[in-house]
């Protein structure tokens, strides 16, 4: 880390702080994760980076699948001259009636952070509020602030800067379209969610959103039209139709969101330059098809590589 980097850390005092949502950091913290990302993103590509979190430790916590996460944060540490642990949460005492609240304790005297993907929210705020080290949220039913944050990179790389941008978000009012809202609502981004009838993210999350973005010049707005939504947009996201824990529910999602495909139709009410992006895993076919996905308006893989800078910024933020 050269003496810079150093010296924001501690004006923002970040060591130590979990990363659950990102409405518990402020505009000014967020920036400085990003603007860290990007420092550290061009010194690894030059061959430069130094190794903050040599000797420390992460451990992952999983209870549900994952290639871009998992490998991200795994990597990320390594780079940052640590070690990353990954721990299947069946193989933990935890899956046999251990509570949370002993794991985090006990996890604490060994590791240096944790970072956690699960279904319940809850799981991830009882961790946090029981571990002496920092906990990062890798995701759960409710949020994905990581991928976000990453997503937030890629707007930034492609698009020079947040405000004034449209992004339209297509599909299941899911753990992604909730973090997005206040992704956007936190950069002045307008953001447009189309989504069928009964599926639309917390009305919880869209009113903090609003209120946000009420103060930062952004704005929501909420549709069941794609094709409104993506009226004029800068940027078209979309996720999948049926999240992890929905398997069951996949062919009758497949029916309720037949008309939320990101096809050329949808993407020719956009403007001419629009950036299309997806968190991945993709359903080509269902929720996006294999032309814009694999066109060269597609941003996915940018993204996907993102992860690593932004979460080595984050970890060096919390945990150097
Ligand atoms: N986008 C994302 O979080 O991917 P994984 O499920 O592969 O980690
Ligand atoms: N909404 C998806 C995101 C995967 C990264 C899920 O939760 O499965």
């Amino acid at each position: 880390m050269g003496p810079d980097v150093k010296q924001h850390n501690s004006q923002l005092q970040l060591k130590g702080r979990d990363f659950l949502k990102l409405q518990e950091w402020s505009y000014d913290e967020l920036l400085h994760l990003l603007d860290l990302a990007d420092e550290m993103k061009a010194l690894q590509k030059a061959g430069a980076a130094g190794q903050p979190l040599k000797g420390k430790t992460l451990g992952m916590l999983f209870e549900k699948p994952s290639t871009r996460t998992r490998i991200s944060f795994e990597t990320g540490m390594l780079q940052l001259g640590g070690a990353a642990i990954f721990l299947n949460t069946t193989d933990l005492q935890h899956g046999r009636g251990e509570s949370l609240s002993d794991t985090a304790k006990v996890l604490s005297g060994y590791l240096d952070g944790i970072m956690v993907r699960t279904h319940a929210h809850e799981t991830v705020e009882t961790l946090a509020q029981h571990a002496r080290v920092p906990v990062i949220n890798g995701l759960t039913d409710r949020y994905h602030p990581c991928q976000v944050l990453a997503d937030l990179l890629t707007i930034r790389e492609v698009k020079g800067d947040w405000s004034d941008l449209k992004l339209a978000y297509v599909g299941d009012g899911n753990n992604m379209s909730h973090s997005l809202l206040i992704g956007a609502a936190m950069t002045g981004m307008t953001i447009s969610v189309a989504t069928p009838e009964g599926y639309e993210p917390d009305p919880d999350i869209t009113q903090h959103a609003a209120a946000m973005a009420g103060k930062t010049g952004g704005g929501i707005e909420q549709t069941t039209d794609p094709q409104q939504a993506a009226k004029q947009a800068d940027i078209i996201y979309t996720d999948v139709w049926a999240s992890m824990g929905q398997e069951k529910e996949q062919a009758a999602r497949n029916d309720a969101f037949a008309g939320f495909q990101v096809n050329r139709k949808v993407f020719a009410s956009a403007k001419s330059d629009a950036i299309f992006m997806h968190c991945l895993p993709a359903h080509r076919g269902e929720e996006v098809t294999a032309a814009i996905i694999d066109g060269g308006q597609s941003v996915v893989f940018q993204q996907a590589e993102n992860r690593l800078h932004a979460q080595k910024a984050l970890m060096t933020a919390l945990m150097s």
